[in-house]
């Protein structure tokens, strides 16, 4: 168990705050707190006493066996990015919606079922500055959390309408597939960039293109207007995702509130190593591949020596910012306001961010 988690346990267990996010909502703070109702609400029968509907599978007078875990999720908030940026693109399209905050809850309940999944996959303790719910309750209770999350959400969405099923269907579908592929691409050492591309694409840049077009779409914008918002939402996504490769790499665990290092000890090679290695000549590539493999203790030591002589965090950082560039030149679909400007902060911030 790592540092985080001992220094944190306490505070899990005696119901403690999380900590909050800090980031620049302004106009919508208030929308995403109502969002932040909806998926309180979706959870809550499972931790109220008995009364007589379909949850009394589980119900007793005092709560049911469930309350701990649902009440974990109480301090198991992130950064709400989605719901932002779902909320921002709505307000900036003119209009933020009774379906919008419905929609925002949704995906936030997605992007939460994924984490759940993704730290058993990852054997990580830590998420949210909190215990992980495999390091609280096991592998198969986070298993069915997770699933209990994915057709909530579901069903959440299916009080839209149909359209905004298909919608959250073809991006939670991308999710799982990009999910999938990267565990099956574990111990590949040869991954190229274009497959990394393709992982990344699917596991975090389809939630986050899925939030830019159903903020457009819901606020009554027409399809290529909400392509372009979509295309800002797939590029920000794709910046993202690989600053936390980086986090995972070069940054720290207090600062990012959740245990990093598992790519390498998972051998799912992200963008700077794989730079590295098509780097290095032949020989020293061949045997940082050899030290991955092994998964000695100094491998981060020496994965991290390896990857400041070839520059890839530098070159990483370049490719975020490539990125991040052309979700800037998609907000220019939107007209000059206040969340767009936030929008234009948010891309920014996604390549520099700690946390
Ligand atoms: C974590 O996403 C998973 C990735 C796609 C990197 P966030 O960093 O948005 O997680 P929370 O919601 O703030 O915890
Ligand atoms: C997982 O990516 C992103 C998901 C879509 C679940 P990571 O494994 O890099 O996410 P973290 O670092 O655990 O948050
Ligand atoms: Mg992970
Ligand atoms: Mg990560």
């Amino acid at each position: 168990m790592g540092t985080v988690m001992s220094t944190i346990l306490p505070t899990v267990f005696t119901g403690a705050p999380s900590r909050t996010t800090g980031l620049p909502f302004g106009p919508v703070a208030s929308d995403i707190e109502e969002a932040d109702r909806i998926f309180a609400a979706t959870l809550a029968a499972y931790a109220a006493p008995s009364t007589g509907g379909a949850t009394d599978l589980f119900s007793t007078t005092t709560g049911t066996p469930l309350s701990p875990l649902i009440q974990h999720l109480k301090h198991y908030r992130g950064k709400r990015l989605r719901p932002a940026l779902l909320l921002l693109t709505a307000k900036a399209c003119g209009s933020v919606t009774p379906a919008h905050y419905t929609l925002a809850a949704a995906v936030e309940m997605i992007h939460t079922a994924t984490l759940v999944h993704d730290d058993v996959l990852d054997e990580a303790d830590v998420r949210r500055h909190v215990a992980t719910v495999n390091a609280g309750w096991g592998n198969k209770v986070s298993i069915l959390l997770g699933d209990m999350l994915f057709t909530h959400a579901f069903h959440l969405t299916s009080t839209v309408d149909g359209r905004a099923c298909r919608i959250i269907g073809e991006a939670t579908n991308r999710v799982c597939a990009g999910e999938l592929r990267q565990v099956c691409e574990r111990g590949n050492l040869d991954l190229t960039e274009s497959a990394y591309f393709a992982i990344i694409d699917g596991k975090t840049a389809a939630l986050t293109e899925c939030c830019g077009r159903l903020g457009a779409l819901y606020a009554g914008w027409g399809d290529a207007d909400a392509d372009r918002l979509a295309n800002f939402g797939r590029c920000l996504g794709l910046a993202f995702q690989i600053a936390d490769d980086l986090l995972d790499l070069v940054g720290d665990e207090q600062a990012a509130g959740k245990t990093l290092g598992t790519d390498l000890s998972q051998q799912k090679l992200t963008l700077p190593v794989i730079h590295c290695l098509n780097r290095l000549p032949t020989g020293e590539a061949g045997r940082l591949r050899q030290a991955i493999r092994e998964a000695g203790p100094g491998v981060g030591d020496c994965v991290l020596a390896a990857i400041e002589r070839t520059q890839s965090v530098a070159y990483a950082h370049r490719r975020a910012d490539e990125f991040a560039r052309t979700a800037r030149t998609e907000l220019d679909a939107l007209p000059r306001s206040e969340c767009r400007s936030i929008l234009e902060g948010l891309t920014d911030w996604s390549v520099r961010r700690e946390k």
